[in-house]
């Protein structure tokens, strides 16, 4: 294999052109950083997605609208910048192609691979000799070459590892996260030839401050990146087992984990909701795997089933609480403090939080849901259900709090309790005095 051959189409890496497919929480943030050396095409399928970006608008809230403003430009050229579109010719003279479409997976956990070949089949299109596809989106070992290769070469009538050539860059990205940004973590890389690799991971070496690690395969660097997610998964499965102990005996699950965090090598994991479209998905997409190869993961889905339970015994705790003090339960007010799948983040896709308020309605409650950054549209398109941006003025016989929004502390939660009525912390997050917490 000839590393001069692969330079010469046209990967000179003082004037890479590149095109990132999916400007969703991992996209963007990419795009914006390469765009601050070099010339990048961000095309999303979502017209009203690109118009809100091409006016400076991230409602994911990753980028500031300064910031996305300072990189923009209308009309794309030779110099370093930022410009969105949803025309798939608009990036045909890139030659490097990096795709960050989503990979969840449906009511049976079955990965949905749907969007990476869709935009395997539209990057085949615009491919040309010498370019270099590299994926980003989560999926288990062997996705990139088994799946998405063939649909390169079948939509681009290119030859893999000849015409065009694939790596491999799984983002660690933190949606809401504004202190660990895309540039200072460190990022795995890895190619299809031994020559391709080096050029995957001098590209993104030349913008990502904390480096890179290139690993030895594509297959190693997608297997990295799936068990960095279960591995959290199972950690937090771990510790939702000890609060259900914890809490039949009476003791305080934090203060337990605070106790034993104090010896050097016990981690620091906290229980709670498991959501989102990493953790709670990723490990669904290894266990696939492991199965077709006659592998029935027991530890991988355990976990996975500890913590989808999780939204259902949080509601039960509640009820048994309200029981306690005397609540009538059916037809008693419930005010759930958070809806997003994490703190701090609009995200509501995969929100545990939903599993929560649906239990507690399946006990006859009436629940009304406050979370200051929820889109209340996207709630009721997602989920059918009524959300407040503003904080109610009620009172209400439990409040339940889902999600550790920095707002929330802010509140004065007793107030707005019924004389008998109980609160709840999910999160471990209140210094107010609690009935109990998680
Ligand atoms: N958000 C995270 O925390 C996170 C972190 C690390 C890795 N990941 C992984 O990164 C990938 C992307 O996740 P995300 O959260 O950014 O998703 P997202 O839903 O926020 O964004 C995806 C974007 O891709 C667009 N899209 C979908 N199909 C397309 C297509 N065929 N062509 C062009 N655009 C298309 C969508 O319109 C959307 O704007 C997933 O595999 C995810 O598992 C996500």
């Amino acid at each position: 294999m000839n590393i001069s051959k692969l330079e010469r189409n046209n990967l000179d890496m003082s004037t890479p052109k590149i095109a990132v497919i999916g400007l969703g929480y991992v996209g963007l943030p990419l795009a914006h950083l390469f765009a601050t050396k070099y010339m990048v095409y961000g095309f999303d399928i979502d017209a009203t997605r690109i118009s809100e970006l091409q006016q400076g608008t991230d409602k994911t809230l990753e980028i500031d609208s300064l910031k996305l403003k300072k990189v923009l430009v209308q009309n794309p050229g030779e110099q370093a910048g930022l410009y969105c579109t949803n025309k798939l010719e608009d990036i045909a003279s890139c030659n490097y192609y990096i795709i960050t479409v989503p990979t969840p997976v449906d009511e049976a956990n079955k990965p949905i691979l749907t969007h990476l070949f869709k935009s395997s089949q539209a990057v085949g299109k615009v491919l040309k000799k010498g370019d270099v596809v590299i994926f980003e989106s989560t999926v288990y070992p062997g996705a990139t070459e088994e799946e998405c290769v063939p649909l390169l070469e079948k939509s681009s009538g290119l030859r893999y590892n000849i015409d065009f050539y694939v790596g491999y860059s799984p983002e660690r990205i933190n949606p809401g996260d504004k202190e660990h940004t895309v540039e200072k973590i460190l990022k795995v890389t890895s190619g299809s030839t031994p020559e391709s690799a080096k050029l995957v991971d001098r590209l993104y070496a030349s913008v990502i401050k904390a480096g890179t690690h290139l690993a030895p395969s594509i297959k190693v660097a997608e297997a990295a990146k799936v068990i960095e997610n279960a591995q959290r998964d199972i950690n937090i499965a771990f510790v939702n087992e000890l609060a259900k102990i914890f809490n039949l005996m009476d003791i305080d699950t934090h203060a337990v984990l605070e106790a034993a965090g104090t010896k050097w090598n016990f981690l620091p994991f906290k229980p709670g909701l498991v959501g989102g479209h990493c953790i709670g998905v990723d490990p669904y997409y290894l266990a696939k795997k492991a199965q077709e190869f006659g592998y029935h993961p027991e530890i991988i889905l355990t976990g996975r089933r500890m913590n989808d339970g999780m939204g259902t015994y949080v509601a039960s705790e509640v009820v048994k609480l309200m029981v306690q003090n005397d609540i009538k339960v059916k037809g008693s007010k419930i005010l759930v403090l958070g809806i997003t799948f994490k703190e701090n983040c609009p995200d509501v896709r995969n929100t545990k939080a939903v599993d929560v308020i649906n239990n507690l309605k399946s006990y006859g409650t009436k629940v009304t849901v406050f979370d200051p950054w929820a889109s209340p549209t996207e709630v009721k398109h997602e989920y059918d259900m009524q959300t407040t941006k503003t904080q109610p003025n009620d009172k209400y016989d439990a409040i339940v709090l889902t999600v550790a929004h920095k707002e929330f502390l802010q509140i004065s939660l007793r107030e707005m309790l019924t004389t008998n009525g109980v609160l709840y912390d999910v999160k471990g997050i209140l210094r107010e005095r609690v009935d109990r917490r998680l």
